[in-house]
């Protein structure tokens, strides 16, 4: 049985496929390739999790408050479908200030495992959940849900339905192939009594895309910077963080955001004591956020084990909250 009193000393569960050395691992790798990438999983540290928590805010980041208006509305729906003694496993947490809205219209939900790769982070948004949500144990696990992991082995036997809740179109950062086998895998985690809540960012004019992602005050593009900030410090770089400057860019084509960090001048820096040129002009690709329509979304879930049961969309179509069940026949 999982008892309330383990919500206020709750550790995280740290997930032993995390590698030790991933970072640098990442990295090395990113920079020594053409073109630059690095993952985005790395702008989550301590800082690039507040300075997110800053972007969600923002005036042009119309996202976190229409889908939290959205969730406000399908709620209890989605209690009524779930039915009651859920355990509520979202991925890439944050501050989980979206979780209240499902939680408390849930019936008796049964534990809440929250899953992020920020620690500290996520110790601090665990203890306000906890006393927001009080007698719901909490389960936080530590980890890189962009990789296979593991559920908290407290749960390994527990039946009864398990609701993945995904918001924050957090599943535009992945290529439409690696948000596939997330979907799939996370199918596999929950089981047969399995139903999803999925944020999604919908196409639309990319007139007010862009500024989303590079707003006015420019903390997004503090917040994407950041991750120079991190390789310094953590792997003993030396980036020259005033020769690079933060871009948005619209790719029709592909129907995504992408986020860059241009150098503006060639120069020559070392990571752990390996060195990487950069040209005037190239860039390290940070970030890639995919808009979907309402088909190519259906079309990506049905590909990995899922079916749409229902959509809410806002009266400007910007925003879509989809709750999925497993696929019929499985
Ligand atoms: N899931 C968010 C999104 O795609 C993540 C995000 C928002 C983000 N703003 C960003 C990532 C800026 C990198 C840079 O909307």
């Amino acid at each position: 049985m999982l008892q309330a009193t383990q919500t206020q000393q709750a550790t995280a569960f740290v997930c032993p496929s995390l590698p030790e050395n991933a970072f640098a691992t990442d990295v090395l790798a990113g920079l020594g390739h053409t073109p630059k990438t690095l993952p985005s999983v790395w702008l989550y540290d301590q800082r690039g999790s507040e300075l997110f928590e800053e972007i969600t805010g923002l005036d042009e980041y119309y996202q976190t408050r229409t889908e939290t208006a959205l969730l406000g509305e399908c709620s209890a729906a989605i209690a009524d479908v779930v039915g009651p003694n859920a355990v509520v496993v979202e991925f890439g947490s944050g501050s989980s200030r979206k979780t209240p809205l499902l939680l408390d219209a849930l019936v008796t939900p049964r534990a809440y495992v929250p899953v992020d790769i920020a620690d500290d982070f996520l110790d601090d948004a665990v203890a306000t959940l906890a006393r927001r949500c009080p007698g719901i144990p909490m389960l936080p696990v530590r980890a890189d849900f962009t990789r296979p992991f593991h559920l908290p082995p407290q749960l390994h036997d527990t039946q009864g339905p398990r609701l993945g809740f995904f918001p924050g179109s957090t599943i535009g950062n992945f290529a439409p192939g690696q948000a596939a086998a997330f979907l799939a895998h996370v199918g596999k985690m929950l089981g047969p009594h399995r139903r999803m809540v999925v944020g999604v960012d919908a196409c639309k004019d990319p007139a007010v895309l862009l500024p989303a992602y590079d707003d006015a005050r420019g903390v997004t593009a503090q917040f994407d910077l950041n991750v120079l900030v991190r390789i310094n410090r953590e792997l003993d770089g030396d980036l020259p963080l005033e020769a690079f400057r933060h871009e948005a860019r619209f790719n029709a084509k592909a129907s995504r955001i992408e986020m860059h960090l241009v150098a503006q001048r060639a120069f020559s820096a070392t990571v752990l004591g390996h060195r990487f040129d950069f040209s005037a002009g190239e860039s390290i690709h940070t970030e890639n956020s995919y808009k979907y329509g309402q088909t190519e979304f259906r079309a990506l879930a049905n590909s990995a084990g899922w079916d749409i049961e229902r959509v809410w969309l806002d009266a400007r179509s910007r925003f879509a909250v989809y709750l999925l069940r497993a696929a019929n026949g499985e």
